[in-house]
């Protein structure tokens, strides 16, 4: 049998075709544009996401025999708004999880509603790209718009209606909307009241696993599919990529660098960060997580290389970078604001500390390591709440840069493993389809039995303690600056 993993990513919708034994038969990934119609502001069309998923299940299924199809599992984009009419029409763009301009809503959930009251509704604080501050923003500048909802879906759920034709959602993803209570699993009352939504306008939640039902007839005939194919509900991206790399017990971890950098450490008890620097979400496994997120991490080094060095041979720039630990140069990767643990829309990025001696080398270097200390400062979070890890996996574009994986052993001085399958998302889609149809008992069996690590990356002592010491200067850097960037905000 064949199941299909759909990541309905940032940047790209990225396709996998998994037998049923774990092996992966073809990947397909295919474009759409992001809008950035203002500064901070970031859009996209929820047509792009469906028109190129089918174009991409043509390409990944072509020749090969379609009845042996058994079901298609989904990852995706977290917190973007997909606003549905009361015909499943889309009303506007979405607006999605990078966006910070509900950085006023933000502030109005955090301070006048309340940290606290917030944490008991939901587990979590607002940040500037959950949902919940989006649909405020709706309320207060598109209130024709507003009044018009009749659906709101995420990205992914959005994909799920348009194949299957039902309304659905999953913990992990439902959990990023702030209208969620992850501890008791349900939709919160008191949120909705906030948010001045019913029941009715959200999608019904069921586990990662769980089938939502078949692909309509009209998309089977164009896709050639001769029997019922099961769609299950998935999981937000990076629930979706931790289920594709094996990171669904205790103890363990995952390190994405996508679009956005995050950490992501399984809990098997609601525990939510008393601080709220990190989110506490459902996991697609059934049990929780916690996670740090770096808004650009791996979309710094495209806009360095793409934007700014004009070059598109990213490996070539990175080849005959040596000197880890030693660099004097650093960097802030907020390009987009940052979310863990500054939750400050207003953050920016920065190159500091350069001379004239400064090498293009040496900036690069700083754009990479500044992700990792970035994604460190949520993992200085997460040990101070009493989290011990040893080893971390990870996956995404940035888990291909030999470079990349290297530093980000040493910075966060972890043993660094690489499975043999990148596309973490995708994966764990198809995984979560696996178990759906039977063909596995439990996630956790699944990511036991098919998941394989090929190269692990050890730190180095004595590069570790190099960056030790810079760490302390980059976490130095952020507070300096945090004044200048609210009143550079436009
Ligand atoms: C997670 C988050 C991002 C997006 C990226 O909270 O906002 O990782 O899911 O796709």
């Amino acid at each position: 049998m064949f199941y299909i993993g759909i990541d309905v990513g940032t940047s790209a919708v990225k396709l996998l075709l998994m037998n049923e034994d774990g092996r992966i038969e073809r990947i397909v990934s295919k474009e759409y544009p992001i809008y950035y119609p203002k500064p901070g502001w970031s859009e996209q069309n929820p047509e792009d996401w469906y028109t190129q998923t089918i174009a991409g299940l043509k390409e990944l299924i072509s020749g090969i025999d379609k009845k042996e199809v058994a079901g298609i599992g989904f990852g995706g984009q977290m917190h973007g708004l997909v606003v549905l009419d009361e015909n499943d029409n889309v009303i506007r763009p979405t607006i999605l999880w990078n966006d910070s301009r509900t950085a006023d809503e933000t502030v109005y959930l955090n301070k006048v509603i309340g940290e606290e009251r917030l944490s008991e509704y939901t587990g979590n604080i607002a940040f500037a790209g959950f949902t919940a501050p989006k649909i405020l923003w709706m309320r207060k500048h598109e209130p024709d718009n507003y009044k018009r909802i009749s659906k709101i879906m995420l990205p992914k759920d959005y994909i799920v209606y348009r194949l299957t034709g039902v309304h659905a959602s999953d913990p992990s993803d439902a959990s990023g909307t702030l209208f969620y209570d992850v501890k008791n699993k349900c939709w919160s009352e008191e949120m909705m009241k906030i948010c001045g939504l019913k029941e009715e306008q959200l999608p019904a939640v069921y586990q990662s696993y769980d089938v939502v039902g078949t692909i309509k007839e009209d998309i089977c005939t164009e896709l050639g599919f001769i029997k019922d194919v099961k769609v299950v509900a998935g999981a937000g991206d990076n629930a979706a990529a931790a289920v594709g790399t094996g990171t669904v017990g205790e103890g363990s971890c995952n390190v994405s660098l996508g679009t956005s950098g995050t950490i992501f450490i399984p809990s098997s008890e609601f525990k939510a960060d008393r601080n709220s620097a990190l989110h506490f979400f459902a996991h697609a496994a059934g049990n929780y997580h916690l996670m740090g997120v770096v808004l650009s991490a791996a979309s710094c080094n495209k806009w360095w290389m793409e934007d700014i060095l004009m070059t598109s041979d990213f490996a070539r720039e990175q080849e005959s970078i040596s000197n880890l630990g030693k660099n004097r140069v650093y960097f802030l990767p907020y390009l987009m604001g940052e979310r863990s643990p500054h939750n400050d829309p207003d953050a920016r990025g920065a190159f500091i500390g350069l001379t004239m001696e400064t090498t293009r080398k040496d900036m690069t270097l700083a754009m990479m390591e500044g992700v990792a200390f970035a994604i460190r400062d949520s993992y200085e979070v997460a040990k101070s709440l009493g989290i011990n890890i040893e080893k971390t996996k990870m996956c995404g574009g940035g888990a291909k840069s030999h470079l990349w994986r290297r530093i980000l052993s040493n910075v966060l001085n972890l043993k660094v493993e690489i499975p043999e399958v990148e596309e973490g998302p995708a994966m764990g889609g198809a995984m979560l389809a696996a178990v759906g149809c039977g063909e596995y008992e439990s996630v956790e069996d699944i990511a036991q039995k098919i998941v394989r690590v090929k190269e692990t990356v050890e730190p180095d002592p004595e590069i570790a303690l190099l960056y030790n010491e810079r760490y302390e200067i980059f976490r130095r850097i952020y507070p300096c600056m945090k004044d200048l960037f609210k009143a550079m905000r436009t």
